[in-house]
C-alpha cells in the first residue's frame, strides 16, 4: 500500500537551545521566515502524503497553535494585499490532514514513533526528523517507491567526513550499491566513537517504516537512561534483512545545533529569489 501518512517527532524539550526553547519550540524556530516543522511538512506533503502526524509534548503548545487553521490571520493579510502570503497561511493545517499525538515524557526516538501508532494504523509511513531539512521531497519519494516495490523499511542515509559520525546513527551494508544508491542494511549503531564506527555511512533522519517496525518497539526494553531507541528496532530489521537504505547525495541542512542551525539559516536564505542578494551583499560588506 502507498504510504500515506508521515510522523514527525517533536516532544523533544531542546535543551541545547535554551533560553529561546523557553517559550519557542525548537520545531518552530525560523529558517528566515518559515518554522523549521513547516520545511519538513512541505517535504512531506512533496512526496504524496495525506496525513501528518505530530509527536508533540503537553508542554509545548505553540506547536498545537502553528498547525490550528487561523482565518483572523488569514483575513488581516489578505487585507494588506499580501495574497500570496495569505493563501500559504490558509493552507497551514489545511493542505493536509494534521493529527497531533503526545509523548509525555522523552524516552527517546522509538517511544516517539510509538506514540504514533495509533494516528498511523497499521500500515507504513514516513518518519521525517524535524532537526534535518532537505532540499526537497525526492529521497522520501525514491524511498516510498523502493518500499513499494519490497515491503521493507527503507532509511535514508549519507556518506560524510570520519569524524562527524559521532552524532549519528551509523549502517553497515552488504557492500553492494545500486545504480541510485540502494543498499541493504546489514547492522546499525548509534551514535559510535569515531574510532569504533563500522562505516561513514550515518542515518539523515528520514525513513520509511513498515508496520512490522512497531511492533519490534513494543518489544524492546529501555536503556539505562530509560530511551527506548529507533535504532534497536532498525538493528533488529537489519539482522533479519528487512530494512534497505539509499546512501543519497541529497542536498540536507542539520538544525540540530545552534551553529548548524544558524548556518542552515543562511544557506537557505542565500539561495531565495526574494532576499539572496541582498543577504549576499550583506554579507559580503559586513566580511570585508
Ligand atoms: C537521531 C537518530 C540517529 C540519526 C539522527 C539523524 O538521533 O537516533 O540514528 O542518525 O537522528 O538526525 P538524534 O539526532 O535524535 O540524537
Amino acid at each position: 500500500m502507498a504510504m500515506r501518512t508521515a510522523v514527525i517527532p517533536a516532544a523533544g524539550l531542546g535543551t541545547r537551545f535554551l533560553p529561546a526553547t523557553k517559550a519557542v519550540p525548537k520545531e518552530l524556530m525560523p529558517i528566515f521566515d518559515t518554522p523549521a516543522l513547516q520545511l519538513v511538512m512541505d517535504e512531506a506533503i512533496g512526496a504524496g502524503v495525506e496525513h501528518i502526524v505530530v509527536v508533540s509534548n503537553v508542554a509545548k503548545p505553540g506547536i498545537e497553535e502553528y498547525l490550528k487553521p487561523s482565518q483572523d490571520t488569514v483575513d488581516r493579510v489578505r487585507k494588506s494585499g499580501r495574497t500570496e502570503l495569505a493563501d500559504r497561511l490558509a493552507r497551514i493545517g489545511n493542505d493536509v490532514r494534521v493529527s497531533i499525538a503526545y509523548q509525555d515524557k522523552p524516552r527517546g526516538l522509538g517511544h516517539a514513533v510509538s506514540c504514533a501508532r495509533a494516528a498511523v494504523g497499521d500500515e507504513a509511513f514516513a518518519l521525517l526528523l524535524p532537526d534535518e531539512i532537505m532540499g526537497d521531497s525526492s529521497l522520501l519519494l525514491q524511498m516510498a517507491q523502493m518500499h513499494n516495490a519490497t515491503g521493507k523499511t527503507v532509511v535514508g542515509l549519507k556518506r560524510v567526513p570520519k569524524d562527524e559520525v559521532s552524532a549519528y546513527g551509523v549502517i553497515t551494508t552488504t557492500g553492494t550499491t545500486g545504480a541510485h544508491g540502494e543498499v541493504t542494511i546489514t547492522g546499525v549503531v548509534e551514535k559510535p566513537k569515531v574510532e569504533d564506527a563500522p562505516s561513514d555511512i550515518i542515518i539523515i533522519g528520514r525513513y520509511v517504516l513498515a508496520p512490522d517496525m512497531f511492533d519490534i518497539l513494543e518489544t524492546l526494553a529501555p536503556a539505562p537512561s530509560g530511551e527506548i531507541q529507533l535504532t534497536d528496532a532498525l538493528l533488529i530489521g537489519a539482522n533479519a534483512r528487512t530494512v534497505d537504505g539509499v546512501v543519497s547525495d541529497i542536498e540536507r541542512h542539520d538544525t540540530g545545533t545552534p551553529m548548524g542551525w544558524l548556518q542552515t539559516v543562511i544557506e537557505l536564505t542565500l539561495k531565495r529569489s526574494d532576499v539572496g542578494t541582498e543577504l549576499r551583499n550583506w554579507l559580503k560588506g559586513t566580511l570585508s
